[in-house]
């Protein structure tokens, strides 16, 4: 047994040379002086033997163990200082610009988007908000649509299944429905905003399904189309730094009495200096949305007198918007997510 222990002793010194890393250190101590190991194996004889065989195999196993832990705990310390020295040794270049995580950036329709309700906010509209899913009834009915209208087909509208109590839901097609929301038990004035995000079943270059819109409503005693005239125009001034004119084509909204089509003044006739404006393709007006004096239909729905209060309303597409402020020629560019694109924009 002396032999096989100091076999042992040798076969695990010749093995100590070899290990390299603190993981293999220690791996090689469990198999000789672990549990199972084979130092301990021989330990585990000793009742075999006799008294004094025992004491003399005791007394040497002893300082077996007692070598190997000598050499695990000077193996370890070399290598803890030949890693420290490789550290230490290690050569960085002070010089090189500090590494700094990738910075996002906002989207252009959310820049777009809070450039307008900046504007808006300073000319005294509050930003009221509504809900993506919406109920049919705020969405069409309330709005003054008959429930005929093809605006109502599920070719135009995304339908949600789920109906909760009992009423229909639907994608919201436009933020129109945040002017029943906001009027709903409240009495005028009524000043307010609201972008958003809206969905149609639409697809091609220049239709999203989702796409943006801010919709506007002013509503108070003596209310006219004058109001919305000026009040467009003096967006405008506050938006694109000078005021333009406006321009209301007669035009038919279900919600509005009289309705119309509303364009602005090309704001980028002045880059083409003699050559033909691209943005408005030499037309002059870019066309910004719908708009018109809120119906007495829908100031029925939302329980507002219509012989006491009137209101003008729009509703614009910010998407158009942002393409407009960055000159992007394709609507899909902007909800591909492709962030060579997205990059581009500062804030
Ligand atoms: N909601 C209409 C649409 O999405 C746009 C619109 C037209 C909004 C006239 C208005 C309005 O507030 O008065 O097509």
């Amino acid at each position: 047994m002396l032999d096989t222990l100091e076999a042992e002793k040798e076969r695990f010194l010749a093995a100590l040379k070899g290990v390299e890393g603190e993981e293999a250190l220690y791996q090689l101590q469990v198999s000789f002086v672990g549990k199972k190991g084979s130092i301990t194996g021989l330990s585990k004889k000793l009742g075999k033997l006799s008294v004094d065989e025992r004491k003399a195999f005791g007394k040497e196993l002893n300082r077996v163990k007692g070598e190997i832990q000598a050499a695990l705990d000077g193996r370890r310390d070399e290598l803890r200082d030949a890693a420290r020295a490789r550290d230490l040794g290690r050569v960085e270049d002070l010089t090189m610009p500090p590494k700094r995580p990738p910075r996002g950036s906002l989207h252009p329709i959310t820049i777009a988007q809070r450039a307008l309700i900046d504007t808006f906010r300073r000319m005294g509209f509050d930003v009221a908000e509504g809900p993506h899913i919406e109920h049919a009834n705020y969405n069409f009915d309330a709005l003054n649509f008959q429930p005929d209208h093809p605006a109502r087909d599920m070719q135009d509208t995304f339908v949600v299944d789920d109906r909760r109590g009992g009423e229909d839901l639907v994608l919201r097609t436009h933020t129109s429905p945040v002017q029943i929301r906001s009027m709903l038990g409240r009495t005028p004035p009524v000043r307010i905003i609201a972008p958003g995000t809206v969905f149609r079943c639409d697809d091609d270059a220049t239709h999203s399904p989702m796409f943006h819109q801010i919709e506007g409503l002013f509503v108070d005693r003596g209310v006219t189309m004058a109001d919305l005239k000026a009040t467009m125009i003096q967006f405008t001034a506050a938006f694109f730094g000078r005021a333009l004119d406006i321009r209301l084509r007669p035009s038919y909204f279900p919600f509005v009495e009289p309705g119309a089509e509303l364009d602005m003044q090309c704001p980028f006739c002045e880059r083409a200096k003699g050559s033909v404006c691209s943005v408005c393709k030499g037309a002059g007006w870019i066309e910004l949305g719908g708009s018109g004096m809120v119906h007495p239909a829908v100031f029925e729905a939302v329980g507002v007198d219509p012989e006491v209060y009137t209101g003008w309303a729009f509703g614009f597409g910010i998407d158009r918007m942002a393409m407009l402020m960055y000159q992007i020629p394709d609507l899909r560019q902007m909800f591909d997510g492709d962030v060579r694109f997205l990059r581009g924009f500062s804030n």
